[in-house]
């Protein structure tokens, strides 16, 4: 068993037991990538103060995100294809967080389905709902989810036309992934992988194979979901769906205070700062930039949750320091699934619990709760002073 330390050591197991082709479309950005590095290195901006000769005993990094308590403030974010990094990726990964006591997002674009998620955990989860144009599949997914008894229901904004990420056209990313010379002698390296994948029915986009007419295989799949996001969402069509759901809403992507004062009028529940993990709009600033201007827009009216570039503990920490109310993983949790599986997320979960939790004793705090700009040191003009 490898001694993990750290996010990036289960990076680096991953990357050598995934497929190149699902790593790829792990590890992209759009375009230049530059919002996706800038993710990562714009934390390493902000400094931690460090205090010393206070009590740190009895500390908690406990707290509550959109009404629910949470072991820490840190979700799993969602994520498309996770049953193709590891074979019933999502069963997994919403496993490990509902025993490390973390909320775990399904997403749309899932291979396990609602349905088959919610048969193998015992807590609520949270649902991500990408809106379609085919409105008759959109309300049948609403009820599907409500079925399932899930918690809330994350919208996601930000993906209204899809922002090109090179690597996904070069490797003919498909799921499952179609054989040919390359990729079966990329397949042929990853036994461990194809041996899980051999064993597992759930190989099809588990949400929408067996739910749309006429999609039945990978290709017709490709083509359906390329062509169903609604190029033409607005705000009232975001209130016509919160109130189909009747339940909690949290609405992701939001990177900009203008749509973040529209999402509060909304009456959302959260809003998730976030870029899609650098994988839409390239040159956007990092959610950690944005993150400041958009707390002030909305001034309370509704809780804020931050993701995009989180790789420690000590990101999470900043980022509750700055004010956000919570944090979602992406990568993170994924890096540890097609390292270890099931384990593998639970281990990510906990490098992130411990480096969040003694950072904060370091800076002099023993509640995540209380922890304030006083621990940061913010660089003038982090948030950019950028002509209009
Ligand atoms: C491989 C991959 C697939 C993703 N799929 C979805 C998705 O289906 N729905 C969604 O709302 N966001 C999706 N995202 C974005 C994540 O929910 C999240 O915003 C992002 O990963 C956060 O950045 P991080 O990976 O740096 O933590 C995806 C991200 C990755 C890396």
């Amino acid at each position: 068993m490898p001694v993990i330390t750290c996010i990036d050591d289960l990076k680096r197991l991953y990357k050598r037991r995934a497929p190149k082709m699902f790593y790829d479309y792990c590890e992209s950005g759009s375009w230049t990538e530059q919002t996706f590095a800038e993710n990562t290195s714009d934390f390493s901006k902000l400094r931690l103060r460090q205090r010393v000769a206070v009590d740190m005993t009895n500390r908690s990094i406990a707290t509550t995100m959109a009404g629910q308590d949470v072991a820490m403030p840190v979700a799993l974010a969602p994520v498309g294809l996770t049953g193709m990094q590891r074979a019933d990726g999502e069963i997994k990964a919403a496993r490990a967080a509902e025993s490390f006591g973390v909320p775990f997002t399904l997403s749309t674009m899932s291979i396990c389905s609602i349905e088959d998620v919610a048969a193998h955990t015992r807590k609520p989860f949270w649902f991500q709902l990408y809106t379609m144009k085919d409105q008759d599949y959109l309300k049948r997914l609403i009820q599907r989810a409500k079925d399932a008894k899930c918690s809330a229901l994350v919208i996601t904004l930000d993906l209204q036309v899809l922002g090109q990420r090179h690597m996904d056209l070069k490797n003919g990313l498909s799921a499952p992934p179609k054989l040919t010379a390359k990729s079966l002698a990329d397949l042929a390296t990853r036994w461990s992988w194809g041996l899980e994948m051999l064993g597992t029915k759930r190989r099809d986009m588990g949400n929408v194979v067996g739910h749309v007419k006429g999609v039945t295989d990978p290709s017709s799949l490709m083509a359906w979901t390329a062509e169903q996001f609604d190029p033409q969402l607005d705000w009232s069509k975001i209130a016509q769906i919160k109130e189909m759901w009747g339940g909690k809403v949290i609405l992701k992507g939001i990177l900009d205070p203008e749509d973040a004062k529209m999402a509060a009028k909304v009456g959302c529940d959260a809003i998730v700062v976030s870029n899609h993990g650098g994988r839409q709009l390239d040159g956007a600033l990092s959610s950690i930039r944005m993150l400041d201007p958009i707390l002030q827009a909305v001034g309370g009216e509704t809780e804020v949750f931050l993701d995009s570039g989180i790789r420690s503990g000590q990101d999470v920490l900043k980022a509750m320091a700055m004010g956000a109310s919570g944090t979602m993983i992406g990568r993170a949790f994924v890096y540890g699934l097609g390292a270890m599986g099931e384990e593998g997320v639970r281990k990510a979960l906990e490098v992130l619990a411990k480096e969040m939790d003694v950072s904060m004793a370091l800076c002099g705090h023993r509640d995540i709760n209380e922890v304030g700009r006083d621990v940061l040191m913010i660089p003038e003009d982090f948030s950019g002073r950028w002509a209009a």
